[in-house]
């Protein structure tokens, strides 16, 4: 396939394998061996990079997609005459030892202070949580891009625009075919002649090629798909486009304002560079019952728009999921949108998850839930748990125990809605916890919650 794109401010046009990734690529193509090979998986931050102004795992990124795009990469941030602010900060402050992850760290301070001047700790910590070092130590290291901050990066002559519209040329020899639509319609009509695998932003998907479990023979990449993308208002509701990706969920003020519980949930998705790629509908149709982004959809009375070439159809979340991986999507359909109801005035939203860790970590439980407190009893209870069963589970018994419940009861309550919810979850044991685990650590989030309704609102 031939790509063209724009590598620290240098045009490249080159010819490779379609799903050959972006790291492979800059290393062995252009030979640019900054950005390094951790883990292979997204978890380690080695190989980030920044594409169009974002931080991505250059492991995940299949080479197509980085074709009409702007990449920059350690190489193209300083030299040792001439140093970005960043790297010089980690060499004062003495935040390199081996210095395996330094270039992916030093891109992740960079990404960060090009969208914050001067960020807090915790936001340092947030943005550097996908990015694992093992000799330094972090705390060095948040000093550094503290530093970094306070001196303005070097500019390197104009930045060239991404030119997202145009396509990457396929070439006789490719084994696999890429679709990149650039409507809904035309990505249908592709989805409906079968033999293609939908392409979200490949965070999950990536892991798997690279693994060969999966070897599709054809791809139909929705980043172009401008229906897909975005959040809009739609009569009570928010509809969000289902190739949306968490970082723009993220920076969309009415999300943050109307469905905190969802925006709570998707800033523990992995980490920056994960929340660049993913998207809501890869976490819905990848079907894991730990997805963090689906609890908040199922406490919000979410409704998926499902489209084939013959149509459209809806189905509430909590129908979405008949089993372990498994859901009512046909082949032939696309996740096209999330519909979401604006929540009743007053209405209280939770997103809580137990991890290994904050970042990068598959939910051990997760609890997403919605409550309203009307005239001293509670009306409209939603509580949502994952990673306690074959799928996100609606917990119908604990919610039905705290409807109508008095605020003045919390205390029993909050006893009563968690044995009922110990009750109904059916998780097992597997490499990253226990049942007997999940069960309980089920009914302390969820009597948090009650609780949590006689204070003042917290998120
Ligand atoms: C390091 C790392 C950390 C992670 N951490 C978390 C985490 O904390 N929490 C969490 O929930 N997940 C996590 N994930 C999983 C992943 O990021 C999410 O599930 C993400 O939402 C997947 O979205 P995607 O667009 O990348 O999906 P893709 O990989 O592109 O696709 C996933 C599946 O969905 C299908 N698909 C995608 N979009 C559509 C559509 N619109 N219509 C029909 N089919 C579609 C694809 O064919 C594929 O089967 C992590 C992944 C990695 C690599
Ligand atoms: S190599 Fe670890 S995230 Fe890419
Ligand atoms: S400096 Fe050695 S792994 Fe970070």
């Amino acid at each position: 396939m031939k790509i063209s794109l724009w590598v620290n401010g240098v045009r490249r046009d080159l010819e490779v394998p379609p799903l050959k990734r972006l790291l492979d690529v800059l290393r062995e193509d252009l030979g640019l061996v900054g950005a390094k090979e951790g883990c292979g998986e997204g978890e380690c931050g080695a190989c980030a990079v920044i594409l169009d102004g974002r931080l991505v795992n250059s492991c995940l990124l299949p080479a197509y997609r980085a074709h009409g795009r702007v990449v920059r990469t350690i190489e193209g941030l300083g030299t040792p005459e001439s140093p970005d602010p960043v790297q010089s900060a980690f060499v004062v402050e003495g935040a390199v030892q081996c210095g395996y992850c330094i270039p992916g760290l030093v891109m992740a301070s960079r990404a960060l202070l090009d969208e914050e001047a001067s960020p807090t700790r915790p936001r340092i910590r947030e943005a550097l949580a996908g990015n694992l070092c093992r000799c330094t130590g972090y705390e060095r290291i948040i000093r550094a891009v503290e530093r970094a901050g306070q001196t303005p990066a070097r500019v390197c002559g104009t930045e060239p625009s991404p030119d997202p519209a145009s396509e990457p040329e396929a070439s006789p020899g490719d084994e696999v075919v890429v679709h990149v639509p650039g409507s809904l319609r035309e990505a249908c009509e592709m989805l409906g002649r079968g033999g293609v695998t939908v392409i979200g932003g490949a965070t999950d998907l990536g892991v798997l090629l690279h693994e060969e479990i999966v070897a599709p023979r054809a791809v139909l990449d929705l980043s172009r798909v401008a229906e897909l993308h975005g959040v809009r208002r739609e009569e009570g509701a928010l509809v969000i486009g289902a190739a949306t990706t968490y970082a723009d969920l993220l920076r969309d003020p009415d999300v943050a304002r109307d469905l905190p519980c969802l925006h709570a949930a998707v800033r523990t998705v992995g980490a920056p560079a994960i929340q660049s790629l993913g998207t809501l509908g890869g976490n819905l149709v990848n079907g894991s019952p730990g997805a963090d982004a689906v609890p908040p959809l199922l406490a919000l009375g979410a409704r998926i728009r499902l489209m084939s070439g013959a149509g459209g159809r809806e189905v509430a979340a909590d129908a979405f999921f008949t089993g372990y991986r498994a859901t009512v999507r046909r082949p032939d359909e696309l996740v096209a949108a999330i519909i979401v109801p604006l929540p009743a005035a007053g209405t209280r939203q939770s997103f809580r998850k137990a991890g290994t860790r904050r970042a990068q970590a598959i939910a051990k439980v997760n609890l997403a839930a919605c409550a309203r407190v009307q005239d001293g009893a509670l009306r409209d209870v939603r509580l949502a748990a994952g990673s306690v069963g074959p799928t996100v589970l609606l917990l119908r018994r604990a919610m039905a125990a705290l409807e109508g419940g008095r605020v003045a009861d919390l205390e029993r309550l909050a006893g009563a809605v968690a044995a009922a919810a110990r009750d109904e979850v059916v998780p097992i044991d597997d490499v990253r916890s226990t049942a007997d685990y999940r069960r309980a650590v089920t009914g302390n989030l969820v009597a948090r919650f009650v609780l949590s309704l006689g204070e003042a609102p917290f998120l």
